[in-house]
């Protein structure tokens, strides 16, 4: 199959070398495999020079002259916090998604919460717990501005990872212990919303920005923890969510909003909580959102008629239509 080259904003992919960035240190690395092999398998059946390359001990300089355009497919601190991004750009080397600021600002939970409230967007109320307090601090000033039960989670995580949910002031001090065992330096803890996890993809066509139809979870773990997120036998899919239409259109506007606010480019997915009252807190943007055939995103796109392999060249669009410089 040829690559479309008389697309509006496509450039003639077969004429390029596509390096897929992907893997690295992070926590996340064990989906960041899977998101980069399908990235650069979905490219290669469509004709497209896709070279897997992953970030552990890269030199990123040598990538000058070895590929013509980056698709970063790697997930999590060092992959989508910014770093890359801005070696990138120091490279001269297009690349897939978000700048420097938005990669930074999506990689940072409580930022990206202050500037969502700030634009009146319902995030679950939070208390940043400062790295340089103990845990007896920790729990006294959640315990008085949140009450229980709470949630706890890592600032700069993903995947639900060293995320988890406390009844009472015990089971927040084993959170805290065993949060400290871990590779994250800062954590908050948000007040628990009990409700459905919700996700929405935002995706650039043709020099556009639209959202894909919104993908609801249910489990049966306690929340849509690591576990549910990589065993399909612990959790069902509806997508499209069966949601009143004004409640999804409210969520894809939403999204929408999160992703301009914080100069996010070409796709991103925004999750959010469905409580029983109607509430919708925004949890998180993913700037660099899973990429596997079977993820959320592109579940959303198969429910929007765009195959899988047309998503990965859409995104891989995104890389050419960034504006000139981005911040
Ligand atoms: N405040 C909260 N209350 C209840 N559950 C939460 C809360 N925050 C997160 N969760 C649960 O954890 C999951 C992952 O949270 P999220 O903020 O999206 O972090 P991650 O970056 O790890 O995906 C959510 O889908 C939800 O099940
Ligand atoms: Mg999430």
């Amino acid at each position: 199959m040829s690559v479309l080259s008389d697309h509006p904003v496509r450039p003639d992919y077969s004429a390029l070398r596509v390096g897929v960035l992907y893997g690295g240190d992070s926590p996340e690395r064990a989906g960041s495999i899977v998101s980069g092999e399908a990235a650069s398998k979905a490219l290669s059946v469509q004709g497209v020079r896709a070279e897997l390359i992953d970030l552990t001990g890269l030199d990123l300089a040598a990538l000058s002259g070895r590929i013509d355009v980056a698709l970063l497919a790697a997930h999590g601190l060092g992959g989508e916090d910014g770093k890359v991004q801005g070696a990138l750009d120091l490279l001269g080397i297009p690349y897939t998604g978000s700048g420097v600021l938005a990669s930074a600002t999506g990689m940072h939970k409580v930022r990206f919460k202050e500037l969502m409230q700030s634009n009146l967007v319902d995030t679950p109320s939070w208390v940043d717990i400062s790295p340089s307090w103990s845990i007896d601090t920790a729990i006294s000033t959640a315990s008085m501005s949140l009450g229980y039960p709470l949630f706890l989670k890592p600032v700069s995580g993903g995947g639900s990872l060293a995320a988890g949910i406390a009844r009472d002031s015990t089971e927040l001090r084993d959170l805290l212990s065993q949060a400290r065992e871990r590779p994250y330096d800062g954590y908050l803890i948000e007040e628990y919303v009990p409700g459905t996890p919700c996700s929405v993809g935002v995706l650039e066509t043709e020099g556009e920005l639209h959202t894909l139809p919104v993908h609801s979870v249910e489990t049966d773990r306690p929340f849509y923890d690591y576990e549910a997120k990589h065993d399909l036998a612990l959790r069902r899919e509806q997508c499209p969510a069966l949601i009143p239409d004004l409640m999804s259109t409210r969520l894809r506007q939403l999204a929408l909003r999160a992703h301009r606010r914080i100069g996010a480019h070409g796709v991103s997915r925004v999750d959010f909580l469905l409580s029983p009252d109607g509430r919708t807190p925004m949890l998180e943007i993913n700037t660099v959102p899973g990429l596997s055939p079977s993820g959320n995103l592109a579940t959303m796109a198969a429910a929007a008629g765009i195959p899988y392999e047309e998503l990965i060249l859409r995104v891989l669009d995104t890389a050419f239509t960034k504006p000139a410089y981005v911040p």
